[in-house]
This record gives structure tokens, sequence and C-alpha cells, in this order.
């Protein structure tokens, strides 16, 4: 697959950007006035410091149980990326589902898909050399030069590394599905074998609670025996599990 970039210093959400966008066209910015995150979430990050990237890809003629696994072939590339930068004994580097990109259990990398008709969007945001965050999200975030420590890791390297994964893995998930992939995903999945709580939205009054089996090949994930189609999960810390006894 070829790309083509389209950079703007100042955009609002390089998302809504992907939204004029055909397949291959990549829209990047240094700064977002209005990033977004899952679950309405913003996303925040200081110009110039990270990778802030739109994907566009084409997925016509693809049924919608199949579209709905893109977001994990994505984390998967994005992962894969993250790879080729982090320093010689790296902490374990695994995914939360549906994608977030964990580094020593702390976000490095959010991941926004959207789809508009038969085009899906992919919103990437990796920490590259961002050092400092908001008090409220400090203990549970990261970058690469936080693991490294040391800046200086170029964002259009990384955006070169995600590029490649993300086209390798989109052809494989076109012609064969997720479950092609399903594997891959299971040898770096952070939450097989913990006890998870599942919220679908952030006030959800009757989260789901249990056993997490992991992901399975149709890209639910397995929790107490059932599958959850959508939500966020947190695996649940010994003080967590004081609080449910
Ligand atoms: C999350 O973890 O909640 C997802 C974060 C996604 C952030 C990226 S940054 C590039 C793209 N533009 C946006 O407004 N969001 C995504």
């Amino acid at each position: 697959m070829t790309f083509t970039l389209h950079h703007k210093a100042v955009t609002t959400s390089t998302n809504l950007d992907a939204r004029e966008g055909a397949p291959g066209d990549v829209f990047t910015a240094d700064e977002q006035t209005a990033g977004r995150g899952r679950l309405d979430h913003r996303w925040l990050s200081p110009p110039g410091k990270n990778l802030i990237m739109s994907a566009v890809f084409n997925v016509e003629g693809l049924d919608s149980e199949r579209i709905s696994t893109f977001p994990l072939i994505v984390g998967l590339a994005v992962r894969e990326a993250i790879m080729y930068f982090v320093p010689p004994n790296p902490p374990a580097v695994l995914l939360k589902w549906p994608n977030d990109v964990l580094a020593d259990g702390r976000k490095i990398a959010g991941i926004l898909c959207e789809r508009t008709g038969d085009r899906v969007i992919a919103g990437i945001g990796v920490n590259v050399n961002q050092t400092e965050f908001d008090k409220e999200i400090a203990a549970r975030a990261t970058s690469l030069a936080l693991l490294r420590g040391e800046d200086g890791v170029r964002v259009e390297s990384v955006r070169y590394a995600v590029l490649s994964a993300l086209s390798a893995h989109y052809e494989t998930w076109r012609l064969h599905g997720f479950a092609a992939l399903h594997s891959d995903y299971a040898a770096v999945d952070a939450l097989r074998g913990h006890t998870v709580t599942v919220r679908q939205t952030d006030d959800d009054a009757f989260p789901i609670h249990g056993l997490c089996d992991g992901v399975a090949p149709d890209g639910t994930l397995i929790v107490a025996g059932k599958p959850i189609f959508a939500g966020e999960a947190h695996i649940l810390t010994s003080g967590d599990i004081n609080t449910y006894a």
C-alpha cells in the first residue's frame, strides 16, 4: 500500500481532517486543538513532541464483523513499530484490548478508529518525546523518551515504522481477517489471565467484572466466559480486590 502524507502545523483533529481523505491518505499535525480519544475522552499532546496521525483505509466489500476487528490490527501494528525504538532489555510492551499500547503497564499509544462509509480512519497517537504529563495521567502514561532515558527519537521515524507495519497487517487482515493475526495478538495480550472490570461508558453503572480469557479470534474480549464487544477494560490490582471484598 502506498501512502500520501498531508501535514499541518496545527489542526483541530487529524481524524476530522481524514474524513475528507481517500484510502492511502495520511493526515499528520504537530499539534491538535481538539484531539479526541476513545469513549469521548480528550487526547492531549504537546506541540511537536509526539506522533499524531490519521490514515485512511478502504473497507469496501468487507462485512461489519470483519470491520469491527480493524482496531485490533492497528494496535498490533503500532505495538510492533514501538518495539523498534524501545531500549535494550525493554519492559513488556503489551496490548490492552482493544488497542491501547502499554509499556510496563503505562500507556504509550492510543488509537481511535472511525468508520465513514467504505473507509475507516485509523487515528494514532504515540508518545515519543513527551516527558511530562498532566497530574491526572502522569502515573499511567509513558513515552519512548522516558523508556530510553533520553529524547531524540524522530517522530518521522516512528511514523514510518507504524505505516510499514500497518500496511502489512492491513493486507493480511483484508484477505484473511483478524483470525489470521489472532495468535500474534494473543502473544502480547495484557489482559488474559487477569481479573478485569470493563465499562462501556465512563459512568457505566453495571460494569462487567471477572476473569479475562483474552481476545477471541472474532475480536471480542472474553470476560467471565462471555464475549464483550466494546468498552474500556481495567486490570484489578490487589488494592482494587480489597475494594470488592
Ligand atoms: C485513546 O486512547 O483514547 C485514543 C487516542 C487517539 C489519539 C489520536 S491522535 C491522532 C488522532 N486524532 C485524534 O483526534 N485522535 C487520534
